[in-house]
This record gives structure tokens, sequence and C-alpha cells, in this order.
């Protein structure tokens, strides 16, 4: 698996990249959330390599992405009427969907031995190609090591698996930086696994009230959702979270008084009033929570590259909209690290 040469791939040569996937190869591919990590989700011993390439546990099923509904309907249960209305409101688009399968649908290695498999339709035309150049489903986790921030650029990709897979299909920066809305809809009552991309509003415009059951499942529970349970999107400083930005000055004159390198991460207006923090040691969020969520695992890169940063401050945003996922992934990587509770 090591020491493959990793070709880039541009939008207009799907084709040869589509070829290394029938080959049984690893392709990572853009989507509008993160990049991921493709293979033909039809071919096993392919499937076990990603497992192999990401370091990831066997126990964390993969989400099966296809570029028609045609191919859900050969491997699912009959699509019921909450499941076609939020296929055809939201797809392409970042909402993935776990369905009940049919017998023998798909290798254990790509469930995680469940009877359910989660589907998706990305929304990038260079992706959707791949998959019907292809010509079958493919798999694809978030295509980084592991534990660390999913990538939003192909550079990223290329940061934690070069030399490890084929290619990478490069159509530069994803549009959402956060990960799909995970939804399990093979339960009589719909329920979100993972905050995403998609709000819990948005999909309740459409089929009425879901619960949310997205919180931290502890390594002993076996939860819904096998990749609750393990420590995510952490970069190696510690990450800290400054829920209110009248707070900063205050976290700035601790963070100092610890007398190690630190980074901040916060929208510009927070940024511009921080008069004795150097430059380089700031890392623009944008303007709201939106471009926040856009380059949040970006800047957690960013200061993971500095290996010299061993704390980074960043700012928290209101839990609603795509805040509620923005504020997931940042309390995972800071493993719910506040400074209103470390400060004395
Ligand atoms: O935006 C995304 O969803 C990205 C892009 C590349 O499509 N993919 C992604 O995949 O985030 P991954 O593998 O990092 O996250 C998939 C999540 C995991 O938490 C996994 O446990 C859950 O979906 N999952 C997959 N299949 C499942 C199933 N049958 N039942 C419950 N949870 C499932
Ligand atoms: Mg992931």
């Amino acid at each position: 698996m090591n020491n493959v040469e990793t070709k880039v791939f541009r939008p207009n040569e799907v084709k040869a990249a589509a070829k290394l996937i029938q080959d049984g190869q690893l392709v990572a591919f853009p989507t509008e959330t993160v990049y991921g990590l493709g293979a033909d989700a039809t071919n096993p011993t392919a499937v076990k390599n990603v497992y192999l390439a990401k370091g990831r546990p066997s126990d964390n099923p993969l989400i099966v992405h296809v570029a028609d509904v045609k191919t859900v309907e050969k491997y699912a249960q009959p699509l019921d009427e909450r499941t076609k209305k939020l296929i055809q409101k939201f797809w392409p688009g970042p909402l993935t969907i776990i369905l009940p399968l049919k017998e023998h649908a798909f290798d254990p290695v790509v469930t995680g031995g469940l009877k359910t498999a989660a589907f998706r339709m990305p929304a990038k035309e260079a992706t959707l190609n791949l998959i019907t150049e292809s010509g079958v489903p493919l798999v694809g986790p978030s295509a980084n090591t592991s534990g660390k921030p999913s990538p939003t650029t192909a550079q990223h990709v290329q940061h934690d698996l070069n030399g490890k897979i084929a290619g990478i299909l490069d159509a530069g920066q994803t549009d959402f930086g956060v990960e799909s809305t995970v939804l399990d809809l093979s339960v009589a009552e719909p329920v979100i696994l993972r905050p995403g991309a998609i709000s819990k509003d948005q999909i309740e415009s459409v089929i009425g009230p879901i619960m949310n059951n997205h919180h931290h499942v502890s390594a002993e529970e076996t939860p819904k959702a096998p990749g609750m349970k393990y420590k995510h999107y952490a970069p190696s400083a510690q990450v800290v979270i400054v829920d209110d930005a009248s707070e900063f000055e205050e976290a700035i004159n601790w963070a100092k008084a610890q007398k190690i390198d630190f980074g901040v991460m916060a929208s510009d207006v927070v940024l511009n009033q921080l008069k004795n923090v150097p430059e380089q040691a700031k890392f623009s969020l944008g303007e709201e929570v939106k471009t926040a969520s856009h380059n949040l695992f970006d800047g957690l890169r960013h200061f993971d590259l500095q290996s010299d940063v061993k704390l980074i401050l960043v700012q928290g945003f209101n839990k609603t909209g795509i805040g509620v996922a923005y504020m997931n992934r940042l309390e995972k990587s800071a493993g719910q690290t506040h400074f209103h509770q470390i400060k004395e």
C-alpha cells in the first residue's frame, strides 16, 4: 500500500481516474462537503484497503456514493415516501440517508456487518462523472488519516495519503467544509446521527418533526453511528473553545501565561480587535458561522503544520442552522474543552 505514485487528476481526466477505480485502486474525490476516499463498493479488497490507508477502525461503516437513484434501489429495500421526498429535495447534496438493505447487498466490510447502509449523492459534477464512468457505487469516507480533521482541499489529502493511494481528483476547495448530515431512515422515527451541512429545520420542512441523537458517545457504548465514539477532527495541539467573543482578551492573557506558542482562529471582527497577538498566530474564520464552517478544518490543519504551536483558541458560534454541525466538529476536536470551564 505504501509508496505508490499518487497521481493528481483534473476534472477533465475523470476517465483515467475511473480506470483506477475499476482496477480496485483508491482515488480520492471532491464533494461539496469534504474530500472522500473512493473505492469500488462492490470490491471487498478495495474497500479493505480504504480502512488500511486511513488507519480507520473496521467497525465504522462507510457511506456509499451514487450518481443516480436507480443504484440505491438496486441495493436498498423499496424506498418509502419520506425517503423519496428527501431524495427529491436534497439530492445531489449533503444529506446521507441510512436505509435497510436487501439480503447480501454489500460485503460486511462496507456496512460493518449492519443490515443497513448509508447512501449519498454528492453535488460535484466531476465526482458524479467519476461514479458514472466507474460504473459502480463508491465508498467514500473522508480522505484524511483517521482522527485528523477532514480534508477540504486536494493538498490536505496529499498531506495525509500521498504514496498510499493511486490518485486524487482535484476540483479545488470544497463548499461547505463540514460533512454531510447523516439521517437514519431505517427506523420508524427518523433520527439525525450526525449533524451536517443540511440542518434539522430543512429536513423537518420536508418530513415533519425528527429527533436528534448526536450526543457524544463513550468508547464503551455501542452507538447507532459507530463513527461517533472515536476521537475526531483533532490536531496535535490542544484546542480550546472560546464561546463568547468578549472572552478572547482574557483567553489570550491566559494563553500567554502558559508560556507556550498558541494560535487563534476567529472571525475577522474578533481578530481585528486583538492587538496583542502577532499576525502569524491569527487564522481567519471569515465573517460568520457559514464561512467559519468552510474554514474550520483548514485552520486546524494550518496550525497542525506548525509543530511549536501547542494550543489553539477557536471561536464558538450559536448552535443554530449549520452552527450545530460547526460546534459538533469543534467540540470533538477540542475534546469538549471550553475556556470558561478551565479558567480559574
Ligand atoms: O460529507 C460526507 O459525508 C463525507 C463525504 C466524503 O461524502 N463522507 C464522510 O464519511 O464523512 P465518513 O466515513 O467520514 O463518515 C460516515 C459516517 C460515520 O460516522 C459512520 O459511522 C456513519 O456515517 N455510518 C455509515 N454507515 C452507517 C450505517 N449503516 N449506520 C449508521 N451509521 C453509519
Ligand atoms: Mg470522517
